[in-house]
């Protein structure tokens, strides 16, 4: 089996000598495009509570002298985290995603303190008039779904079991068997689905 974890991390696409030893500390910002900078405004201020911290104007893009005239808006979160939009002239609709799974899957989740807070968070949500989806109990999270004005799907979670992240040898093993079903031609989808039934059940046997 040459399409295993441990075959895709081996030795041969790093240089010798170099091993990771640091991570980053943290998520600095995450930035998006948005068309409507006063919408974003209002809804991560006035119903996500987040202040606009900074705004960068400019009207090239520094690391690439782009000529993009924009606007960028920072909202920090409590951890001082931000979240970021750039808003440009003249820049066209980005083109609709070529499966409807993709804005399921792509989303920004912010952290709250307990399932209590993410109870409160969907009703003050539903009094704003957003349209929420949950709360969703994932077994390691309890979470709620939307969308901000730009259709970036967020969501808000709290840890359920907070060992969640400490499964290192479970996610190293599906990972592999993940990547064993994927053929040249994409994954073999039904022994795939079935795989991945059971090992849902078996996790629920464990958990009781
Ligand atoms: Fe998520």
């Amino acid at each position: 089996m040459t399409n295993t974890l441990s075959a895709a991390n081996s030795g041969a696409q790093t240089p010798e000598g170099l091993v990771a030893t640091e991570q980053p500390g943290g998520l600095h910002h995450v930035a998006y495009v948005t068309h409507d900078c006063a919408a974003t405004v209002d809804f991560y201020t006035r119903i996500m509570g987040l202040k606009l911290v900074s705004v960068v104007l400019d009207d090239t893009v520094p690391s690439t002298g782009e000529p993009y005239p924009y606007v960028h808006l920072f909202f920090e979160l409590a951890d001082q985290s931000t979240v970021a939009f750039f808003e440009s002239v003249n820049l066209p609709p980005a083109p609709p995603p070529s499966h409807p799974a993709y804005d399921v899957f792509n989303h920004l989740a912010l952290k709250l303190s307990s399932v209590e807070e993410v109870d409160k968070w969907a009703k003050r949500l539903r009094d704003f008039g957003v349209d929420v989806t949950g709360p969703t109990e994932h077994g390691i999270i309890y979470s709620i779904y939307f969308y901000d004005p730009n259709g970036i799907r967020l969501e808000l979670t709290t840890d359920v079991v907070p060992t969640w992240r400490e499964h290192h040898a479970k996610a190293a093993s599906d990972m592999d068997a993940w990547l064993s079903f994927k053929g040249a031609d994409g994954h073999r989808t039904e022994e795939l689905v079935e795989w991945i039934r059971s090992r849902r059940r078996q996790h629920r046997e464990v958990e009781g």
